[in-house]
């Protein structure tokens, strides 16, 4: 199974991002496994700490290390993304020479109550994403007005037209990190009890 580490940029219980991530996770599998990082209990990035990595760092950064692909899903801050992003990328691409985004196929999607979706804030996190060496998916665009009614509690996608659109999302995904990935180092596969 392809493995896909999960950034959502909200540590919001009852976040509409994390629950946008669960919905696609639905639509992914069995093909992709969407597993989500935990990016609470990882401080701000701070370098006097690079010597000896807080232990919430060095094991998200394995978790996107073992994973076959990235997946962002981002809540729109102020027109930006959040800082919660922005800090476990910067956590990513160090220590120097160790960027854990380095090469992986990548997408990007986010929601908001608002009409336009968060695309101000996925503007932002692109360039970012750019530069960290994430192999980010272009098209299509996933900037959803969240609709609570379209979602169930446990993922389920209730209206057709969303459901439809998320997993187009999806099949465009699953060919996008196919064509993009890499060969596998033998640790890597090792790491993902794949060798
Ligand atoms: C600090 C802050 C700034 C926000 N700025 C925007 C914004 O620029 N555009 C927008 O559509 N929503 C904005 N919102 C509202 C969020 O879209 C809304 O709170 C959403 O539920 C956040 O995503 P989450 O539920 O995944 O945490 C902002 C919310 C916060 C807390």
């Amino acid at each position: 199974m392809t493995d896909v580490a999960v950034l959502v940029g909200s540590l919001r219980r009852d976040s509409i991002n994390r629950k946008l991530a669960v919905a696609l996770g639905k639509l992914a599998a069995p093909r992709l496994n969407f597993r989500i990082v935990d990016l609470s209990d990882v401080p701000m990035y701070n370098d006097d700490l690079i010597q000896n990595l807080p232990e919430p760092v060095a094991r998200m950064k394995r978790e996107i290390e073992t994973a076959d692909a990235v997946m962002f899903v981002t809540p729109e801050y102020n027109r930006s993304f959040p800082a919660v992003l922005k800090n476990a990328i910067d956590w990513g691409t160090r220590p120097y020479g160790k960027n854990s985004f380095s090469a992986k196929p990548g997408g990007l999607v986010g929601t908001s109550p608002g009409a336009t979706g968060t695309a101000a804030g996925q503007n932002h996190l692109k360039g970012v994403l750019n530069v960290v060496d994430v192999v980010l998916m272009g098209q299509p665009e996933v900037y959803l007005t969240w609709k609570a009614d379209d979602f169930a509690e446990d993922g389920t996608v209730r209206n057709d037209h969303t459901r439809e659109f998320l997993q187009r999302y999806i099949e465009r995904f699953v060919k996008w990190i196919e064509r993009t990935s890499e060969p596998k180092t033998t640790a890597q596969a090792d790491a993902n009890g794949t060798n």
